[in-house]
């Protein structure tokens, strides 16, 4: 089970990890939400620094924003040095500047350069790369290709969010497509979308018994012993839930010297 707090919009970060982790257990990754890389030969921002140099004791994968195979190579190395195994590369994100920009899920749009693009990462990248995605740009068609490209390349997994970029989050995912991607992808596979509940994971593990993992996202920030539960153990009880309230603003006030008004979101 892999989880991703949304930390680029201030929700989680390694307080909110390690809080969650001892109130309901650790899960098995914690993937962070997409980076700035640093520009060639420099180090990363102070801020982008904040964010990275608290590794606690979790499993936990950075992701990285670039269409560029230079500046991939360059800021991973500079986070196998920070102490990090693996790095996320996204070419899922429907943001609407990133894709004007050709990043993320704009490198969908031409699958000869994201080919190229990911072969070259692979090969350079000193730590092994995995790939979170969508299924295409504007229409499921679009995959089958992709998921060609993604088979022939060396990945660490591949996450798959089964929606196309228009879709935003709406809609049903589409199912069958994450079913081709278990059956055709040589490495592992996550599922990622709208898993909120035990019976919405049952009824995917049903479809796909294949299924090993499932990236959790707005399931795990409305529920946060969602984890637990997919594995079968209980609800959260109300004093639990009062400790996971108490609990980070302790961490806030240590990390921020006093003034943590607005920090608290969950
Ligand atoms: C506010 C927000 C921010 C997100 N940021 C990222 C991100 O930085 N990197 C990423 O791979 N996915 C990001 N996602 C996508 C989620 O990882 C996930 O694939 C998607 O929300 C569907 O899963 P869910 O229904 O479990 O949330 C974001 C989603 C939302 C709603």
């Amino acid at each position: 089970m892999l989880a991703h707090p949304y930390g680029r919009n201030g929700i989680t970060g390694h307080v909110f990890r390690e809080v969650h982790a001892s109130c309901f257990g650790k899960l098995d990754r914690y993937c962070l939400p997409f980076i700035a890389p640093a520009h060639l030969g420099k180090p990363f921002t102070e801020k982008t620094l904040k964010a990275l140099r608290k590794l606690d004791d979790l499993l936990v994968i950075p992701q990285l924003l670039t269409k560029n195979a230079d500046g991939f190579v360059w800021p991973a190395g500079l986070l196998a040095e920070l102490g990090y195994s693996e790095v996320n590369l996204n070419v899922g994100c429907p943001s609407g500047t990133v894709v004007a920009k050709g990043k993320e899920a704009g490198l969908l749009r031409d699958a000869e350069e994201l080919e190229r693009f990911l072969q070259d990462i692979c090969t350079r990248s000193p730590l092994p790369v995995s790939v979170k995605t969508r299924l295409g740009l504007t229409d499921v068609s679009e995959y089958e290709r992709l998921l060609d490209i993604f088979c022939r390349c060396p990945l660490k997994e591949l996450i798959v969010h089964p929606r196309v970029r228009t879709e935003l989050y709406k809609g049903t995912p589409h199912f069958a497509c994450y079913g081709e991607t278990l059956e055709e992808m040589p490495f592992p596979v996550a599922y990622s979308g709208d898993i909120f509940s035990p019976a919405d994971l049952g009824a995917l593990v049903q479809g796909y018994p294949a299924t090993t993992h499932v990236l959790l996202g707005c399931g795990i920030l409305a529920n946060p012993v969602l984890g637990r539960m997919l594995k079968g153990g209980p609800a959260a009880t109300a004093d639990e839930i009062r400790k996971f309230h108490e609990r980070p603003l302790e961490g806030y006030v240590e990390k921020m010297g006093g003034n943590t008004l607005f920090r608290i979101k969950v």
